[in-house]
């Protein structure tokens, strides 16, 4: 049975690729209104566990429960459905569509709101991502930046009780970062949960209250944040993988 207050839990999850083990034995939990961050060296896995977290890739071993039911075996739009949504480290919008519409479609397919509510869903979501501005533009024409912000924007029109972001913060100027914190400590006040894997710690900690470090397919390290990154194996793992 799951701890008291968590809402997402993967339970011993193995993800091997042929040969190659990605995530090897993994114990993640995330709490309700929780706000997680995910640090590692590249390669460390830890987009392959928002895939499986998410339901884009099934693990090997091991098991995924949300909200006390088991969705290992269901695929990413039911359990977008249930509440989970993500970004891509990579965006994928619809380019030929609108920033709009690209937002429209996340809030039908992905969050099953009807017609009326899924207008006012994607309205609304476009606001705290600032990208009103563009909501009429064609996807394939915005810039990395803005690409990220619809990412964010898509994931928010589903309704979700928690989001799994993956690299939404590279390459942003100081202002932009702070920008992009205000917004997510907004969605921490309106009760979402959050995981969080960004490689800006600095950004990263005005917003999480626990931090994860992943290290070839391992969770590493996993508590109160300063104390994870004080951590002898974190910093070993960092100078290691060559990654600030
Ligand atoms: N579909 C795939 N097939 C084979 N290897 C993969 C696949 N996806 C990821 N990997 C490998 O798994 C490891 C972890 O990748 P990833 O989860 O993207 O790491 P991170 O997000 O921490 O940088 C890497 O060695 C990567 O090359
Ligand atoms: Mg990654």
């Amino acid at each position: 049975m799951a701890e008291a207050g968590v809402i997402l839990a993967a339970t011993g999850v193995v993800k091997r690729f042929n040969a190659l083990v990605v995530l090897d034995r993994v114990d993640f939990t995330v709490g309700a209104a929780e706000a997680v961050g995910i640090v590692g060296p590249n390669g460390a896995g830890k987009t392959t566990l928002l895939n499986v977290l998410a339901g884009a890739l099934r693990p090997t071993m091991g098991t995924i429960r949300f909200r006390g039911g088991d969705v290992t075996g269901a695929q990413a739009a039911e359990r977008c459905r249930l509440g989970i949504a993500r970004s891509h480290q990579v965006p994928r919008p619809f380019g030929a569509m609108t920033v709009f519409e690209n937002v429209l479609v996340a809030a039908t397919a992905g969050g099953g709101f009807a017609r009326e509510a899924a207008h006012d869903r994607s309205i609304d979501a476009l606001d705290r991502c600032g990208m009103l501005r563009v909501a009429n533009r064609r996807a394939e024409t915005l810039g990395l930046l803005d690409r990220k912000r619809l990412e964010l924007a898509r994931a928010l029109a589903t309704d979700p009780i928690i989001l799994l972001l993956d690299e939404i913060g590279g390459g942003l100027t100081d202002a932009e970062a702070d920008e992009l914190v205000g917004t997510i400590l907004e969605l921490r006040k309106r009760g979402l949960a959050i995981v969080w894997i960004e490689h800006i710690v600095h950004v990263l900690l005005q917003v999480v209250d626990r931090l994860v470090c992943m290290s070839a397919g391992r969770i590493i390290a996993d508590g109160e944040p300063k104390a994870v990154m004080a951590d002898a194996a974190v910093i070993e793992a960092y100078l290691g993988g060559g990654v600030a």
